[in-house]
């Protein structure tokens, strides 16, 4: 098994599991991935990211309760054995920021880290602090990314990160957003400002971004992260008890999760994918994804059509 460019044994990758802890939920059987990581360029710099990344809204908001955050540790630590790289944040989700700077701390093997948090409130000396404060939690010096959340005050922010870009306190900056919201004024933000990265919903339900959000990045060369690619977890009560196509073995794919997240990632604008997750399975099966093959244009129809027809 290759991960990050190094390789790792079957063995090496069941003793890495080992350790995650007695807490772990082991709800399906392990299985070791293969190959090497798909990854995909950072348009403005040519970087290769692993094409699955981590959300942390809810999911990782267990505020100070030992045990939650135990588990918590233990997702993280699947996430990175796993190939994981991004990982994505906001002051918006609690607690979220707090722990994942608590697991960071904890666990190994995570040098991979790709850091990505938002700022989320008004005027610039509010946008600073919070920023600042965000490092102090996550225990980072710098983050590769900062998004402004939902385009909040997005003016006086991008000012900001463009300073803090040129004197090197974050690497990429970039816009956020969710299901729909302010697409217009987004757009119009997309084919005027110098982003790096952007970020919204796209999944294989809703499917808005691929009229304008998707081509206008792949034309500004914006890196694309996707939220929601599981709409909230909404996909597994509608199809996981239905039966996985036979033929989704042609593209690697195993289980619901995995067919919802390749089915992101699979579009030529798409960088990367941030499903959140609290449990250790999910972040096992999720993680899945990250390898093998990538279902093509006519499969992606196919994948579609078969989710329209459940
Ligand atoms: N405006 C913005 O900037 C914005 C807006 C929305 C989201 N985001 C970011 O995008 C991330 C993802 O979006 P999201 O958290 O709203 O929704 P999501 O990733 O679409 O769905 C998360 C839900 O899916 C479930 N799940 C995950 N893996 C699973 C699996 N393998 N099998 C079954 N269930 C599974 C989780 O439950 P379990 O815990 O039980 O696995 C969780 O309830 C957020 O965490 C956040 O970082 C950003």
């Amino acid at each position: 098994m290759r991960q990050n460019g190094r390789d790792l044994s079957r063995r090496g990758f069941l003793a890495s599991l080992g350790t995650l802890g007695a807490a772990a939920t082991l709800g399906s059987p392990v299985t070791a991935q293969s190959g090497p990581v798909i990854k995909k360029p950072i348009p403005s710099s040519g970087q290769q990211l692993a094409v699955i990344g981590m959300g942390s809204s809810r999911t990782f908001d267990v505020g100070g309760d030992p045990k939650a955050r135990d588990v918590c540790c233990q997702v993280l630590q699947t996430f990175f054995d796993m190939g994981g790289e991004a990982i994505d944040s906001s002051p918006m989700y609690g607690t979220s920021p707090e722990v994942i700077g608590y697991c960071l701390k904890r666990i190994r093997n995570k040098q991979a880290l790709f850091s990505a948090t938002k700022v989320w409130t008004e005027t610039r000396a509010n946008g600073i602090a919070q920023m600042e404060n965000s490092e102090r939690l996550w225990g980072v010096k710098r983050f590769d990314l900062m998004q402004i959340h939902n385009l909040v005050d997005w003016r006086t922010h991008l000012e900001t990160l463009i300073e803090w870009k040129k004197q090197g306190r974050i690497r990429y900056l970039g816009i956020s957003t969710s299901h729909g919201r302010r697409h217009a004024e987004f757009l119009e933000i997309m084919g005027q400002e110098p982003l790096d990265f952007v970020q919204f919903t796209y999944n294989v339900l809703d499917r808005e971004a691929e009229e304008h959000l998707l081509p206008l990045a792949a034309e500004r060369k914006q890196a694309v992260i996707v939220n929601r690619a599981f709409r909230r977890g909404e996909l597994f009560k509608q199809f996981g008890n239905k039966p996985l196509p036979e033929w989704a073995n042609e593209f690697d794919c195993t289980n619901w999760a995995q067919f919802f997240l390749k089915f992101v990632v699979s579009h030529p604008a798409v960088t990367c994918v941030i499903p959140a997750t609290r449990r250790v399975d999910h972040m096992r099966q999720n993680m899945g994804a990250n390898y093998g093959r990538l279902p093509d244009a006519a499969m992606r129809k196919r994948m579609i059509e078969y989710v329209e027809s459940l």
